[in-house]
């Protein structure tokens, strides 16, 4: 097991949040329909905005963002029933990509989403481009549903049931 450590962050990682966000690996795959808005993300009642640290250093590696998508108020991902969770995932620090970080963390997040939120679905959404993140998801388990464009960004959707859910 990967040894990282998760904490939810705070207005005081919002400059954090921001560097960790414009990594050149990330920045380009992270869309631009909605843009982060760091202060008002952190305080967003219906997310959490979690920074996962290595154990060993407490450096701060990555961030994962757990959404409640029916209660959200921008309405980004449509009409969508109550316990349609989305996350957003990623390795800021680039050495650290491809080491099963990626996997601890999605984890971590599908845990809050089915256990903590009784979440009965997840959606992801990466742009259609970034095979590799889509070939991540599928490792996880996640079907693709297809195609949606979000603003100008061109994604494939994939969703994750929760086991005995009813999610179909
Ligand atoms: C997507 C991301 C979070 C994956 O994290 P990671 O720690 O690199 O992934 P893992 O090491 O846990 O990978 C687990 C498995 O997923 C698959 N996978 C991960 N990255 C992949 C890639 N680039 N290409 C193909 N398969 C990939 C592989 O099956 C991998 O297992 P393997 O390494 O034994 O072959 C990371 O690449 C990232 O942050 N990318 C930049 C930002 C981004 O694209 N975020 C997603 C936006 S939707």
């Amino acid at each position: 097991m990967k040894e990282l450590t998760f904490r939810r962050a705070s207005r005081d990682d919002v400059e954090l949040l921001d560097v960790m966000s414009k990594a050149p690996h990330v920045l380009p795959n992270l869309g631009t329909d909605q843009p982060w808005d760091w202060p008002r993300e952190v305080e967003a009642s219906w997310q959490e905005v979690w920074i996962s640290d290595l154990s060993a250093t407490s450096s701060p590696m990555g961030v994962v963002v757990v959404l409640d998508a029916a209660a959200d108020p921008s309405g980004y991902w449509g009409e969508v029933s109550p316990g349609t969770y989305a996350i957003d995932i990623w390795i800021a620090d680039a050495a650290q990509l491809r080491k099963g970080y990626g996997t601890v963390m999605m984890l971590h997040a599908i845990d809050l989403c089915f256990h903590v939120h009784s979440a009965h679905t997840i959606l992801i959404d990466p742009l259609a481009e970034n095979e590799g993140a889509i070939s991540f998801y599928q490792h996880l388990g996640f079907e693709v549903i297809g195609p949606r464009t979000f603003g100008a960004d061109e994604c494939i959707v994939l969703r994750l049931c929760r086991p005995d859910s009813g999610c179909d």
